[in-house]
């Protein structure tokens, strides 16, 4: 019988590698498609390692409608899980039509090649970003749309694009999860998130201070209204959020519709937080210097992941302990990321 595939886009980057493990767990095969933009080829020999498998994978652009439509028609493919596109908040200010083009058009060229070949199940990537400066934490799903920056306006277009679609023909199922901060890393240590040059999010950045890659950490504020005066953030660890896809795919299999889901832990955690908790468990010392805060930076934000236990049963296991012990593991065993660190960056930092 021939193989039926979820088309993983985005699959050899940060979290759709993690998920394509969730997928094999769980009995599905990941069939990946990726232009390595901001990835290397050398994680599928890791994947292999992990699920004894290499999982098919097709080299090219999420916006290349002939590849997508050659794509579609050489393999059986029963869904799809969107990851591809470029998640840099600052890169997205300085070049917002590379943000559109990739994030937008990436999606409609996709879509509009899965309704051509009658796929109508797809998963897509979205981000708390959409939510921009909420009023209040824990944030539910029915927040205000109020992106800031045009990365978070990408994620908007997107779902709105998708809402649209499945108004346009109820039988697609699409789940639409918005990510809070993911870090961590597979238990392994094979594999992990791979920032280009300087990381701008706090858990590389502090793994990097902890294994001598980076002498000082810079904590970004440490007057916000917070119990320790540090920004707090609702991290949730990539093996977490991989599952949770693996949930929202069998939900959507069996119950046609859209779906808008947080993918959150609902638990907040400071600077402070990460960092005294990476100390402990990595038993390494993180030099840090306090400094101003950094325009656009929000006090406090963490999720309402309530709806996503109530429809999918789906709940975040792994505590902050597990998020940097896992994240330390990845970095000590592979201090330069692939030479990664050296490159130029282009896309390395997500919100
Ligand atoms: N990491 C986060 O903090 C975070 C938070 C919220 C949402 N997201 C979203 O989740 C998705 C995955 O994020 P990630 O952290 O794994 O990022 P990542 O950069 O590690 O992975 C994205 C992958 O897509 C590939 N890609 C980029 N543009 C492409 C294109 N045009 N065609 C084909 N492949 C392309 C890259 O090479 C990379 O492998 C993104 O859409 C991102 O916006 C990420």
């Amino acid at each position: 019988m021939p193989s039926k595939y979820i088309l993983v886009t985005g699959g050899t980057g940060f979290i759709g590698s993690h998920t394509s493990i969730a997928l094999a767990a769980a009995g599905y095969i990941p069939l990946l498609l990726d232009n390595f933009s901001n990835s290397d080829a050398r994680v599928l020999q890791r994947l292999n390692n992990i699920i004894g498998t290499t999982p098919k994978l097709v080299e090219g652009d999420v916006r290349d409608t002939p590849l997508l439509a050659k794509l579609f028609g050489d393999y059986d493919i029963t869904g799809v899980m969107h990851f591809a596109g470029l998640k840099a908040v600052g890169d997205s200010v300085a070049d917002p039509l590379s943000y559109y083009d990739v994030n937008v058009c990436g999606t409609v060229n996709l879509a509009r090649a899965m309704k051509a070949s009658g796929v109508k199940t797809l998963i897509f990537s979205s981000s708390a970003t959409v939510y921009g400066e909420p009023e209040s934490s824990p944030i539910p799903e029915h927040a205000p749309f109020a992106p800031a920056n045009p990365y978070g306006q990408s994620k908007a277009m997107s779902e709105l694009i998708l809402a649209d679609l499945h108004k346009s023909d109820p039988t697609w199922r699409i789940a639409r999860l918005r990510y809070f901060n993911p870090v961590g890393a597979h238990e392994s240590g094979l594999i992990g998130e791979l920032p280009q040059g300087k990381p701008n999010n706090l858990m590389p950045f502090v793994s990097q201070v902890a294994v001598g890659i980076r002498e000082r950490l810079t904590v970004h504020g440490n007057d916000y209204p917070t119990p320790d005066g540090t920004g707090v953030r609702d991290y949730v660890h990539v093996m977490d959020l991989a599952e949770g896809h693996v949930a929202a795919l069998r939900h959507v299999t069996d119950n046609p519709g859209l779906l808008t889901l947080n993918l959150g832990t609902g638990v907040g955690a400071s600077v402070l937080d990460v960092v005294n908790t990476f100390e402990r468990v990595s038993g390494r010392p993180v030099a840090r210097d306090m400094g101003p805060r950094r325009p656009g930076d929000v006090p406090a934000y963490w999720a309402d992941p309530s709806q996503a236990l109530a429809t999918l049963g789906w709940k975040a296991k792994r505590g902050l302990d597990e998020m940097c012990a896992d994240s330390w593991r990845w970095q000590a065993l592979n201090p330069d990321a692939y030479d990664r660190r050296t490159r130029p960056r282009t896309t390395s930092t997500a919100v």
